[in-house]
C-alpha cells in the first residue's frame, strides 16, 4: 500500500468556506462572476440540493464493505417493507468505506411504510431523521450523509485567440511572481501531477498536449458520469476510460474543465500556465448539462489519490458548504494523508466530523492586471476628436453596429438616463445611444431605447468607474459598456456636432482598474467557526485560457474557480522546488510558507488602505519568494475570534532554515475594518460591505527578533481589540509584519501574518430577521401574505394548501428545533421538515432573503421524553409549531418563536 504514503494535497474551496457576508456587489454587473459568488453559498442551502431519497452509509469497519451493505439492505428492506431499494454505489477505499442507497417510493398513494401519506420529494427527504434513527441501531453503520447536489459550473464564455504581445501582458504570471519561478529558476513543474475534479477536458487542445494517457500532458484521470448524465433525469452515470470534454456549445456546456487545466499546466507560443510542464490528470463528474453528486465527486477523489497525484484541485463553485459534508469530511481525510509516515492517525474514520479548515485552502481571488478588450475609433466635425477608445461588449451581445452616435436621453447625463421612455429623444432612431449606467436595469434601458428605434446601445459607467460589461440576458439590440471618462468625452464631440464610431471588434490586452486587488465577486470570510477564512489568494477574475476547441479554444472566464488551480499550479512549482530535499512538508506548513510571504493589496486601487484579512485571506501567493525565502512563521494566520470567546494571546514561532542570522522588527500593520450591520436596519448585512477604520493594538512580547541560522524564536502577539460598541460587531483585522532588517539573500523579505477577530458576541446575536418567522399559505418567498398569529390557519390534508414558514435568517443557524405543541401547550413531539431546510442554514442574502420551510402536518413523537424514530400524521387537531434557531455558538442557546394555532383537518 505504498500510495497510502503518497503525499497528496487538496484545494477544495468548498469544504471550509462558509462565508455569512455577501460579497455580491449589487450596482455593478461585472465582471461576469464565475461560479463562486456567494450566491452559490445561499444557493447550497436550498431543499433541492439533496438528492431525494438517497443517502450514503458510512460503515465502521466490520466484517466486509460487501458483506456490510448486504445486512444493511436486509435490515432497510424490513423496516421499510414498501420501499423500493436501489444500491447505485459502493466505495471500498481505506479512506472511505460506504454504500450509497437510494429509497424510492413504489406507489403514488397509501403509506409506504416511511411516511403515511403519499409522498413528495419533499417528504420523502423528511425521511432521513427516520433512517438516520432507524440505523443507528446497527453497530456497523458509523454515519449517514444525505447526497448533495453540486451544480455544473457556469461561466461566461468569450472566444478569443490573441497573439503574443497581448498574450503575454494578460498572463497573470506577472502578478504571482510565477515568471520568475520559470525563467530565474527553471522550475516549471516537471514531473508533478495535478489531479482536477471537474467538466473533463479537450486534451486536443495544441495548449494540452494533444492526446491523452501515457506520456501525454493529460495522463491521467477517466469519465466518471458520461455525456448524457446530468444528475435530474438521467440519474445513471455511464462511466468510461477517457475524460474528454466534446459537450458542444449548444449544450450550454462553458469548457470549464477545460479552461481549469489550462491555468494549471497549459503550454504553447502564447500561452503559459502556472506550471506548464506539470502533468495533469482528469477525473470527469459532469455531463454536458445538469448537476452531478457529491457521492460521485467523492469517488473522483478517491480515485485521484489512488493515482498518485500530487495535488488535487477542485473548482466545484456550488460545493462550499458546511463541514460536515461527506465531500468535506473526505477532502481532509485525503489531505492528512499528505503527511509521510502518520497514516491512519489523523482521523480516518472518526465519525464525528472533522475540522476541515485544516490544511485545506481556501482560496480567494484577486483581479487580472489586464482584460481582453475591444476598441473602436470616433470621428466627428472637429478634427481634434478623432480616438480610440476601449469597450466592452455586452454580455449576449455578438457584435456592435457603426454608425452616428446621439444622446439616449433628453437629460442625459444622470443614472436615470433611458429609465424613462418617454424621456428618449427620437433623434435615436437608426442611430447608436448614448446613456448613463445606473437606476433601472440594462434591460429596461435596452428595451426602452429599442422601442425608440436605436440600433445599440453604449453605455458608461457611473461617476469615477471604468469600463465594464453590462449584462442583459435577451438584448433586444446589442449593447457595449464605456468607462465614464469616455461617456464624458463623447458627449462633449456629441454637442459639438455629428459623431460617428466605428467599432473594429479587434480584440487586445488593456490594463483594468481593479487590477491586482480582490475581486468583486470573492466571498468574504470568516468561516462560521471565526477562522481566517479564506486563508490564500490566487488570481481569478479575468483570466484568459483554453475552452474546448468546439467552443473556440480560447476564453476568459473569471471566479474562485479560477484562482484555484493557479494556486496549485504554483503548490506543485513548490514542490519541485523541494524535490531530492528530504521529505514533504505538510500541506500545512506549506500554506503557511505561502500565506508568509503573499502580497497584501489595498481595499481600492489608490488607496494607502490595506485590505482586510476576511477578505484577502493573507494575500496573494508570491511564488518566488515562497520558494526562495528559508524562514518560516506557523501559524500562518491569527484568529482573536469574538468577545466571548477571545483568545487574546498567540503563539508564533519563527524558523530560520538558512545558513545566515535574519534580523526583523515586529509590527502591527492594520487593515480596514468591516462594519457588518447597518445599524438602521436591525442585523441586517449592508451589501456590499462598509468599510472602516477601527483598529486593534497588538502587543509584542519582544519587537526586535534575531534568530541564528537553524534556530526558531517564539513571541507572543496579543490583542487589545478596537474599543467599539460591542453591539455594531465590527470586524477588525491586519496583519502582523516582520520587517526585515538589514538581512541579504534570503531573510530580506518582510514576513507577515494575517488576523482577525471580532469585537462584540456573536451567540447575542439573533437569527430571526424581517419580522420573522411567518406563517402563510403562499409557497413563493417572494410574494407572500402572512397569517396573523391570531387567526387560525385551517391546514384541510385533501385540499390544502399546507402551512409554510418564511424565514429570513440574519445569523447562520446550525439548527432549528421544531417541537409541536397542542392547543394548551403541552408538547407532544417534534413536527418534521425537510432535513435540509432546518439544518446547517447559511444567513439570508440580499438576492435571497427569504427561505420557505412547508410543513405536512407529520411528526415524531415524544414518548417519557424520548424521541421515538417514526414519522406519523398528526391526528386531526389544533396544533403550535416551534422554530427554535441554535445561536451562534450557541450549546444550548436559541433564538425561540411559536407559530399560531393551526388546525389540521
Ligand atoms: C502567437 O502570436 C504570433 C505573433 O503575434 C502569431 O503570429 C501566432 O499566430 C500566435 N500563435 C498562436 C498559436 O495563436
Ligand atoms: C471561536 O470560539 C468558538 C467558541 O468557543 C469556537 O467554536 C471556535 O472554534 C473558535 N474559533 C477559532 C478560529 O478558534
Ligand atoms: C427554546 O428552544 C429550545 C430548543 O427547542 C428549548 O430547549 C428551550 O426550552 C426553549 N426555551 C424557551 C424559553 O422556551
Amino acid at each position: 500500500m505504498h500510495l497510502m504514503y503518497f503525499p497528496a494535497l487538496l484545494f477544495a474551496i468548498f469544504s471550509s468556506l462558509i462565508a455569512f457576508l455577501s460579497s455580491v456587489d449589487v450596482v455593478t454587473a461585472a465582471p461576469a462572476a464565475g461560479t463562486s459568488s456567494i450566491k452559490n453559498n445561499a444557493a447550497a442551502i436550498a431543499n433541492q440540493d439533496i438528492v431525494p431519497g438517497r443517502y450514503v452509509f458510512e460503515f465502521t469497519g466490520g466484517p466486509s464493505v460487501d458483506t456490510n451493505s448486504r445486512m444493511l439492505m436486509n435490515f432497510l428492506k424490513k423496516t421499510f417493507p414498501k420501499v423500493r431499494l436501489l444500491m447505485p454505489r459502493v466505495i471500498d477505499h481505506g479512506l472511505l468505506k460506504a454504500v450509497t442507497i437510494h429509497f424510492e417510493r413504489t406507489s403514488h398513494t397509501g403509506s409506504t411504510g416511511l411516511l403515511t401519506s403519499s409522498i413528495s420529494s419533499d417528504e420523502q427527504n423528511a425521511a432521513f431523521t427516520d433512517i438516520a434513527r432507524a440505523v443507528s441501531t446497527l453497530g456497523f453503520v458509523a454515519h449517514v450523509y444525505p447526497v448533495h447536489s453540486v451544480h455544473r459550473p457556469d461561466t461566461r464564455i468569450a472566444s478569443i485567440p490573441l497573439e503574443s504581445a497581448d498574450a503575454a501582458l494578460i498572463s497573470p504570471n506577472a502578478q504571482t511572481q510565477i515568471d520568475r519561478v520559470h525563467s530565474e529558476l527553471r522550475n516549471t513543474g516537471k514531473g508533478l501531477t495535478v489531479g482536477i475534479i471537474d467538466t473533463g477536458v479537450d486534451y486536443m487542445h495544441p495548449a494540452l498536449g494533444g492526446g491523452f494517457g501515457p506520456g501525454y500532458k493529460v495522463a491521467l484521470g477517466r469519465d466518471l458520469v458520461g455525456d448524457d448524465y446530468d444528475g435530474y433525469k438521467n440519474t445513471t452515470p455511464i462511466p468510461d476510460l477517457d475524460p474528454i470534454d466534446s459537450c458542444s456549445a449548444s449544450t450550454g456546456s462553458s469548457g470549464h474543465g477545460t479552461h481549469v487545466s489550462g491555468i494549471v499546466a497549459g503550454k504553447s507560443d502564447n500561452f503559459t500556465g502556472a506550471a506548464p510542464d506539470a502533468t495533469l490528470g482528469m477525473w470527469r463528474v459532469f455531463g454536458c448539462t445538469g448537476s452531478t453528486d457529491d457521492d460521485i465527486i467523492i469517488e473522483a477523489m478517491l480515485d485521484a489519490y489512488d493515482a498518485g497525484v500530487d495535488i488535487i484541485s477542485m473548482s466545484l463553485g456550488d460545493a462550499q458548504g458546511w463541514p460536515e459534508m461527506l465531500s468535506a469530511i473526505v477532502a481532509s481525510r485525503i489531505n492528512a494523508k499528505g503527511v509521510p509516515g502518520n497514516d491512519g492517525e489523523h482521523g480516518a474514520f472518526t465519525s464525528s466530523a472533522p475540522s476541515v479548515g485544516k490544511g485545506v485552502y481556501s482560496v480567494a481571488s484577486f483581479d487580472n492586471n489586464y482584460n481582453v478588450v475591444q476598441t473602436f475609433d470616433v470621428m466627428c466635425s472637429s478634427p481634434e476628436c478623432k480616438k480610440t477608445y476601449v469597450y466592452n461588449l455586452g454580455k449576449g451581445s455578438d457584435s456592435m453596429p457603426s454608425g452616428q452616435v446621439v444622446a439616449g436621453d433628453i437629460n442625459i447625463g444622470s443614472t436615470m438616463d433611458a429609465c424613462d421612455p418617454a424621456n428618449i429623444p427620437r433623434t435615436v432612431s437608426g442611430k447608436l445611444a448614448l446613456v448613463q449606467r445606473g437606476t433601472c436595469e440594462f434591460e429596461q434601458k435596452t428595451n426602452n431605447l429599442a422601442q425608440a428605434g436605436a440600433i445599440g446601445a453604449l453605455i458608461y459607467n457611473i461617476e469615477g468607474e471604468g469600463s465594464f460589461i453590462p449584462g442583459v440576458k435577451d438584448a433586444k439590440i446589442p449593447l457595449a459598456g464605456v468607462a465614464h471618462e469616455t461617456g464624458v468625452e463623447l458627449l462633449e464631440d456629441i454637442q459639438q456636432g455629428e459623431t460617428y464610431l466605428t467599432f473594429k471588434g479587434q480584440q487586445q490586452a488593456a490594463p483594468t482598474t481593479t487590477g491586482n486587488i480582490v475581486s468583486s465577486f470573492s466571498s468574504i470570510g470568516p468561516s462560521y467557526e471565526l477562522g481566517v477564512n479564506p486563508n490564500i489568494a490566487g488570481v481569478g477574475g479575468l483570466v484568459y485560457s483554453t475552452l474546448p476547441r468546439q467552443l473556440g479554444s480560447w476564453g476568459v472566464l473569471s471566479g474562485t474557480s479560477m484562482a484555484t488551480p493557479q494556486v496549485a499550479g504554483a503548490v506543485a512549482l513548490y514542490l519541485k522546488s523541494i524535490e531530492g530535499k528530504g521529505p514533504r512538508p505538510h500541506p500545512t506548513y506549506i500554506l503557511e510558507q505561502f500565506q508568509n510571504y503573499a502580497y497584501k493589496a489595498p481595499n481600492k486601487n489608490g488607496q494607502e488602505n490595506v485590505d482586510t484579512p476576511y477578505r484577502q485571506g493573507a494575500g496573494l501567493i508570491q511564488v518566488y519568494d515562497t520558494i526562495r525565502e528559508r524562514v518560516h512563521i506557523t501559524p500562518g494566520d491569527i484568529s482573536f475570534n469574538d468577545t466571548a470567546n477571545m483568545q487574546k494571546t498567540h503563539t508564533l514561532t519563527i524558523t530560520n532554515e538558512g545558513a545566515t542570522p535574519v534580523f526583523y522588527k515586529a509590527i502591527n500593520k492594520i487593515s480596514v475594518s468591516i462594519i457588518p450591520y447597518d445599524s438602521s436596519s436591525g442585523y441586517q448585512f449592508t451589501e456590499p460591505p462598509v468599510f472602516g477604520t477601527e483598529s486593534a493594538e497588538i502587543k509584542f512580547s519582544q519587537t526586535n527578533i534575531q534568530i541564528a541560522p537553524g534556530a526558531s524564536v517564539k513571541i507572543t502577539v496579543s490583542v487589545v481589540p478596537p474599543n467599539t460598541d460591542p453591539a455594531k460587531h465590527i470586524m477588525y483585522g491586519g496583519y502582523i509584519q516582520l520587517k526585515s532588517i538589514g538581512n541579504d539573500n534570503y531573510g530580506s523579505k518582510d514576513i507577515t501574518v494575517p488576523y482577525v477577530g471580532i469585537v462584540g458576541n456573536q451567540h447575542e446575536l439573533p437569527i430571526y430577521g424581517n419580522g420573522t418567522p411567518q406563517l402563510t399559505a403562499d409557497t413563493n418567498p417572494e410574494k407572500f401574505t402572512p397569517i396573523n398569529q391570531n387567526t387560525v390557519f385551517v391546514y384541510d390534508r385533501k385540499s390544502g394548501p399546507k402551512p409554510t414558514f418564511m424565514i429570513t435568517l440574519v445569523s447562520p443557524t446550525r439548527e432549528i428545533s421544531t417541537p409541536l405543541y397542542t392547543e394548551n401547550n403541552v408538547m407532544i413531539g417534534y413536527a418534521t421538515f425537510n432535513e435540509a431546510s432546518v439544518t446547517n442554514l447559511a444567513r439570508s442574502i440580499s438576492t435571497r432573503p427569504v427561505h420557505a420551510i412547508t410543513w405536512d402536518g407529520t411528526y415524531t413523537p415524544t414518548l417519557l421524553g424520548i424521541r421515538v424514530p417514526i414519522t406519523f400524521n398528526v391526528l386531526p387537531g389544533k396544533y403550535r409549531i416551534g422554530l427554535n434557531a441554535l445561536k451562534w455558538f450557541g450549546v444550548d442557546e436559541w433564538d425561540n418563536w411559536t407559530s399560531g394555532i393551526i388546525e389540521v383537518r
